[in-house]
């Protein structure tokens, strides 16, 4: 019989998109992120759920339709599935796609918000403050450079209104011992300490609904109010796993929960979010990830600022696979990282082309010359299997602490290992025998490691590599990490030629 391993959960979601924003490379970079992570968590067997949608309420939405002379109904059902259409596009495999105006959404913002209401955490009281429609968030005057939100540098509009708020004064103590007792609960650390300073600096209660505003989820115990849309948004992630209507499938999936988020939305899911589990009382998140932006020359992609580059003009031009890498490699989660074409065609060049995809062509055309085109088996004494441990397990550590950048790099290290090898041996030039043989199985069992220690970065391109070396081109059943040991490739299998995966692209 074989070991059994307790099969482990891994809820992982992005933000929700706001609908009236087209998607950009900076969405795509969290997706693509929460992709891979979701990706090497089904390789490891882990039961995974993977979410991502729509926010589709709030005055930023009602007033975009408006302005293009249309209901808010009519302006979101035109718009979300701009958003599915480019997750499609860069091959996301999300399990779920939440609309807040689903009526399952309704059902699970009102269960939730009307517990929180019912446990004596929400009170009724006027509101007098600075608002940024962009933000949809209050300021305070202090925060305010100049009279403009410090976001979108757009002049701040001054608000009154009778509000329902949150209690969040009441949870300065449980929030700071949570941060002290789950150091992983926000990550990067820094993310953390900034969360706990905030909280230390005072909490005030906050604003939950609003008057002055119908397109939004209507408060069930006072029907002259609507949430306000960051408190009807991050139920998001609640929705969708049945709470309040399947308890047995909440209870299976919360709080084996993963929030990815752009940095500008730390406090709504590191304190407010947090806070408000608490007083519905569930659990807060298990972890949120907090990611830095993609800037093109020095600035955040914005609709406002006019810089967005389309994910899908993209993947057109250069392929989904390289996209992806791109994005995976070359800016660290927890960092801000810069977005070029130049950028995005020296990484194709060097790692794609020249790297990944030569080392496929020659074995390939060596097998052919040498070997009859059949794959042999890899030399168990090779150079390479001590490399390839070594690299199996430093990619294995990075993916699981979703440090995708260093399970490539990693990755690519025994790319370049396998090249150097063959370079040295030259099978090409060798007479066809054991030798040869060895070198070459070897080769072919290097990059059916990497077939799988990339996959999740890039889907295609590895099933792709694995078809061409006779493997089957999903990986599994067998689990990672230990299907990359050392001497898997089983030799005897038929390896073909094809096109070059990355043609090299002219700088
Ligand atoms: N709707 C809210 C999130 C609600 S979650 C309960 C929102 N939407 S957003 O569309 O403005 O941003 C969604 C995510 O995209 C954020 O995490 C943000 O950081 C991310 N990004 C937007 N532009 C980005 C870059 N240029 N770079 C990286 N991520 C960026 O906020």
């Amino acid at each position: 019989m074989g070991t059994l391993r307790a099969v482990a959960r891994y809820y992982v979601t992005t933000p929700i998109y706001y609908v009236n924003d087209a998607p950009h490379v900076g969405h795509a970079y969290a997706t693509v992120n929460a992709d891979a992570l979701a990706r090497w968590h089904r390789l490891v067997g882990d039961d995974v759920l993977f979410l991502t949608g729509t926010d589709e309420h709030g005055l930023k939405v009602a007033q975009a339709a408006a302005a293009n002379g249309t209901t808010p109904e009519e302006w979101t059902n035109r718009l979300a599935p701009r958003f599915q259409a480019a997750w499609a596009q860069l091959d996301v495999s999300n399990d779920d796609f939440i609309r807040t105006t689903e009526a399952r959404h309704h059902r699970a913002v009102q269960a939730f918000l009307g517990k929180i209401y019912d446990n004596g955490f929400i009170y009724l009281s006027t509101y007098k403050g600075w608002y940024c429609v962009a933000c949809e968030q209050y300021y305070a005057e202090s925060e305010l450079v100049e009279g403009n939100c410090p976001d979108h540098g757009r002049p701040a509009e001054w608000y009154e209104e009778e509000n329902y708020f949150f209690r969040l004064s009441a949870f300065q103590d449980d929030l700071l011992a949570w941060y002290d007792s789950e150091p992983s609960a926000v990550m990067p650390e820094s993310k953390r300490n900034e969360a706990s300073s905030f909280v230390k600096g005072g909490l005030q209660d906050i604003s939950i609904t609003r008057t002055s505003l119908e397109w939004g989820v209507q408060v069930p115990w006072d029907a002259g109010h609507v949430f306000y849309v960051w408190y009807d948004a991050l139920v998001n992630y609640l929705t969708a796993i049945g709470y309040g209507e399947d308890p047995e499938r909440f209870a299976a999936w919360w709080p084996a929960v993963h929030h990815l988020i752009g940095k500008e939305i730390t406090r709504f899911h590191c304190v407010w979010w947090p806070a408000m589990c608490m007083a519905a009382g569930i659990d807060p998140p298990s972890q949120v990830l907090v990611h830095g932006w993609l800037l093109v020359g020095g600035e955040k992609m914005s609709k406002s600022g006019l810089n967005q580059i389309s994910p899908g003009e993209l993947v057109d031009d250069f392929g989904v696979d390289a996209v992806r890498y791109h994005l995976l490699r070359d800016t660290p989660l927890g960092s801000d990282g810069d977005f070029s074409y130049e950028g995005l065609t020296a990484r194709y060049n060097a790692d794609l082309a020249n790297n990944l995809g030569n080392l496929l062509a020659r074995v390939a055309t060596v097998v052919g010359s040498k070997c009859g085109g059949v794959g042999p088996a890899p030399d168990p004494s090779s150079r390479l299997a001590g490399i390839a441990d070594g690299v199996v397990a430093q990619a294995a550590r990075a993916w699981s602490e979703s440090q995708p950048h260093a399970a490539l790099e990693a990755a690519w290290r025994l790319i370049r290992e396998t090249n150097s090898e063959l370079e040295a041996a030259e099978p090409w030039k060798a007479i066809p025998g054991p030798e040869v043989d060895a070198v070459l199985g070897s080769a072919l069992e290097a990059l059916r490691i990497v077939s799988l220690l990339a996959f999740p970065a890039m889907p295609r391109a590895c099933s792709e590599i694995r078809a061409r070396i006779g493997l089957p081109p999903d990986p599994g059943p067998e689990l990672m990490p230990a299907s990359a040991a050392w001497g898997g490739y089983p030799g005897g299998l038929e390896v073909l030629k094809g096109p070059a995966l990355f043609p090299r692209r002219r700088v």
